[in-house]
């Protein structure tokens, strides 16, 4: 049975479940929220150290403004609702992508992620703003910076994600098979699983499907 320590998550389709079911985008996105929470405590159960959620891309930024606004908005109720409930879980939450937010979200973020820096039954990673390519140059000019040798071991250490181990499984929801700019580097040998819910409708007993095929699969990295 393969060990699980970390799932990575693109959780995709929440506008057109939204437009189906209510005739609003944005009503999908506050649905995809609740599926987070069944998703934090599938985590829980099943003793997983990491989650990284992608929450909003580099790309995203081409959206309506009123699209835009209102998932920053959504996000902010988020951290202000949830923080205690953060706390009492033992969860450490943490922002990966250029933190470049208004000041009050900005605040939050920076509160959030002290507060829960030390904790260590679960770690979720909110990929926000985040974009792999602009990581990946991240990481070489802090390299350069810090004038250490161009190496794998070293590209590792300086990304977003150093201290995380790369994810063992990938879900992308939403009937859609591509990778969107979410880390290129980290998912490299990573068991990957495209999913037709959208991710308003996906739940724990699918996320349980997954983990199951996914430790009885036979990893290889390279060998035989
Ligand atoms: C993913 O759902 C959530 C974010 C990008 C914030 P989408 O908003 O991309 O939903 P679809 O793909 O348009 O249905
Ligand atoms: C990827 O979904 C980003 C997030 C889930 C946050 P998108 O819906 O933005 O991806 P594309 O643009 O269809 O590839
Ligand atoms: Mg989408």
């Amino acid at each position: 049975m393969n060990p699980l320590s970390h799932v990575a998550i693109i959780m995709d389709g929440n506008g057109r479940w939204g437009v189906k079911k209510r005739k609003s985008r944005n009503a999908g996105h506050k649905a995809g929220l609740h599926t987070v929470e069944k998703i934090i405590e599938a985590c829980l159960k099943k003793d997983i150290k990491f989650l990284t959620l992608y929450a909003f891309s580099t790309e995203n930024w081409k959206r309506p403004k009123k699209e835009i606004n209102y998932l920053f908005k959504l996000l902010e109720n988020f951290l202000k609702d949830e923080i205690k409930s953060l706390i009492k879980r033992k969860i450490k939450l943490k922002i990966i992508g250029k933190k470049s937010f208004s000041s009050d979200l900005n605040k939050l973020i920076l509160k959030a992620e002290s507060i829960t820096k030390d904790f260590k039954k679960l770690q979720v990673n909110l990929a926000l703003n985040y974009g792999s390519k602009n990581e990946i140059v991240d990481t070489v000019k802090k390299i350069k910076k810090k004038k250490l040798k161009i190496n794998i071991k070293n590209i590792s250490e300086n990304l977003y994600t150093q201290n995380i181990p790369d994810p063992d499984i990938l879900i992308r929801t939403g009937d859609t098979r591509r990778l969107s700019n979410f880390l290129l580097w980290q998912l490299a040998y990573t068991e990957i699983f495209f999913i037709k819910k959208l991710w308003p409708d996906f739940n724990q007993s699918d996320f349980f499907k997954i983990i199951k095929k996914y430790k009885n699969l036979k990893r290889n990295f390279g060998s035989i």
